[in-house]
């Protein structure tokens, strides 16, 4: 792993907890992970976006070593869009990385590459980093088609891009079939996977951006894989949902190097 490459594990919360919640959730976190512990791991955690005001105050007031993160943002800065939330609106909270392109963000709501690179584009204009999603489902995966259908997301995702932005970003590799399933992929096909992103940045931008972006693996991470995943030569970090729930959990993924 080089030098810039720091491990960064990441809580997505979905559609859970409300700001109370969330405060007590991100207390117990800090508790649980003590200071010595996040050396060398960068832990974001993504609450829903009516919680991040109150997770910002909290981590700034106890001065915490956790890195607010925001599950989705629009791409246009400000206008007549309904519903929707900026990434400057996000930047003002201190939130510093954006999932982007979920795959419940793309399969429930329509989500395509192309909302996805404008959306990523508009992360980095903000000066946050976008964690872009991308995985194939089991039907394209017992098809052989998994890293087709990656290197196409990809491409599109990220195209427009400069090759130091690029450097600068986290793809996540989400294996639709192991979200919220509890089957995660064999740490030998997540590490294939991973390497693949690597190869397919390497030859659309360049060495250097392969070399520095961060790949996480996602798919039902728990304390009980995520050593082995760690292990693996190109995989930087997790994208974790249900287990990031649980601050317990959550902390003894962050602290893998224990196990
Ligand atoms: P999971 O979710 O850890 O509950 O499988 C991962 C994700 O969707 O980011």
């Amino acid at each position: 792993m080089s030098e810039a490459r720091i491990p960064l594990i990441s809580g997505n919360w979905k559609m859970h907890k409300n700001h109370f919640e969330a405060i007590q959730a991100v207390q117990k976190l800090h508790y649980r992970l003590g200071d010595a512990e996040v050396e060398d791991v960068v832990v974001t955690v993504h609450p829903p976006f009516t919680d991040l005001r109150s997770v910002q105050t909290l981590i700034e007031s106890d001065r915490m070593d956790i890195v607010l993160g925001a599950q989705d943002c629009y791409w246009e800065t400000e206008g007549a869009f309904t519903g929707e939330v900026s990434p400057t609106m996000l930047a003002k909270l201190d939130v510093a990385y954006v999932i982007v392109g979920h795959s419940e963000r793309r399969q429930l709501f329509g989500e395509t590459d192309e909302s996805v690179n404008r959306k990523a584009v508009a992360v980095l204009a903000a000066g946050m980093t976008p964690i872009v999603c991308c995985g194939e489902t089991l039907e394209e995966r017992e098809a052989g088609d998994a890293e087709s259908k990656v290197e196409g997301q990809i491409r599109a995702g990220l195209a427009g891009l400069s090759s130091a932005q690029v450097a600068g970003l986290v793809v996540a590799y989400e294996p639709i079939w192991a979200i919220g399933t509890g089957r995660t992929a064999t740490s030998e096909d997540a590490q294939a996977m991973c390497a693949h992103i690597r190869s397919v940045v390497a030859d659309g931008w360049s060495a250097d951006a392969a070399a520095s972006l961060r790949v996480q693996y996602g798919g039902s991470v728990k304390p009980g894989n995520i050593a082995e995943l760690m292990s693996q030569a190109d995989i930087d970090g997790a994208l974790v949902g249900g287990a990031s729930l649980e601050p317990d959990e959550f902390a003894a993924i962050v602290q893998f190097r224990q196990h």
